[in-house]
């Protein structure tokens, strides 16, 4: 029997899991549905369906926060009907291993956590790695880490951004802001809500910003949305302008930028020219936003290079770390000090 290899990118709105030789084998939303206190009762899509609308005692939880465990208890119970419904395609998990890739800037209590998760998983892994999910964002995007000269990689998710600069196969600088798809989703509900008099719901809000968020024409663009209206509490449907939709999101993004500029100020001379020679990257799935290239490169100045598929960029690079042996020393067991640190 060959070993069962695979590779994991635990994002907050979607759970990825690689297999070694068949390519990916889940991808979908990082959500949970609870009944009562742990009767689960759907995972990943069809938990995301009752999404807003269960009752309330049906909890539907996404157990990742700012790309980090927020509840432990309801991420190993997620993780292990995944491995569970996993096991009915691919036989036992018995004797499998496993690389996971965590964001570079959080504490290594957290990283450590999501070795622990795994480790104590109903799998029981026999080797696990780690690594930092940059890199393989990274070389998910084609850029050629182990040689590459300085590089400025930003991956903007559904509840982060990661802003990175690389050099020879190493993160330079990181910083990872609990600013993505999500919090643009916010702002488009808040500003929805005060210009239309309108309460939509999340989902709503993420088609809104789907359709109408565009940074590369002026447009007369509107949408249909359906929400309640906060005057007469009643369900009312609203033409919803892209010009709102754009002004939300442009307020997150230029939070964005702004850390991007502080990056800049704080990389070492050789790489900065290297990064400004070279142009920088943007991946994760919020680089889908139309326009996006044109609006970042008029405030930073920078050449700017999308990836088609951004927010499988890092399972793609955990996918070249697990195939090419060229690339196997980027992932590493738990530091020592992880277990040391208080
Ligand atoms: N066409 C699009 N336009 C705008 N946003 C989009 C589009 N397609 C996807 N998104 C956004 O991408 C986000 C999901 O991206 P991704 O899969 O990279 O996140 P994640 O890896 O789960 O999260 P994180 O990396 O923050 O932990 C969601 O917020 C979603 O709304
Ligand atoms: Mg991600």
């Amino acid at each position: 029997m060959s070993t069962k290899i695979f590779g994991i990118d635990f994002g907050t709105s979607s759970l990825k899991i690689y297999r070694k030789g068949e390519g990916l084998v889940y991808d979908q939303k990082s959500v949970i549905a609870i009944k009562g206190k742990n009767n689960v009762i759907a995972i990943g899509n069809e938990a995301f369906e009752m999404y807003g609308k269960s009752p309330e005692y049906i909890t539907v939880d996404f157990p990742l926060k700012h790309g980090a465990i927020a509840s432990l208890s309801h991420m190993l119970s997620l993780l292990n009907c995944v491995f569970l419904d996993l096991s009915r395609q691919h036989g036992k998990f018995r004797g499998a291993e496993f690389t996971i890739a965590t964001p570079y800037d959080i504490t290594e209590v957290e990283k450590r956590a999501f070795y622990d998760l795994v480790d104590s998983s109903i799998v029981r892994p026999k080797k696990l790695r780690l690594v930092e999910k940059p890199i393989a964002d990274a070389i998910g995007a084609g850029i050629d880490v182990n040689n590459s000269q300085g590089a400025l990689l930003v991956n903007i998710g559904a509840d982060t951004t990661e802003i990175s600069i690389l050099s020879m196969g190493g993160i330079v600088l990181g910083k990872l802001l609990p600013i993505g798809g999500n919090q643009f989703d916010d702002a488009i509900a808040a500003a929805v809500r005060k210009k239309y008099n309108l309460v939509i719901g999340q989902k709503t809000a993420e088609y809104v910003k789907r359709t109408l968020t565009d940074f590369s024409r002026e447009t007369e663009r509107t949408c249909k949305a359906y929400g309640r209206d906060i005057v007469t509490g009643l369900p009312r449907e609203r033409e919803i302008s892209a010009a709102l939709v754009n002004q939300a999101v442009l307020e997150n993004l230029n939070a964005i930028i702004e850390n991007i500029r502080t990056i800049l100020e704080r990389t070492p001379p050789e790489i900065a020219s290297d990064v400004f020679a070279n142009g920088m990257t943007i991946t994760g799935g919020s680089s889908a936003i139309a326009g996006l290239d044109q609006l970042v490169q008029a405030t930073t100045g920078l050449r700017v290079s999308i990836c088609q598929k951004g927010a499988l960029t890092v399972i793609e690079g955990l996918t070249h770390i697990l195939e090419d042996p060229e690339y196997d020393a980027l992932a590493q067991p738990l530091k020592e000090s992880y277990y040391n640190e208080k």
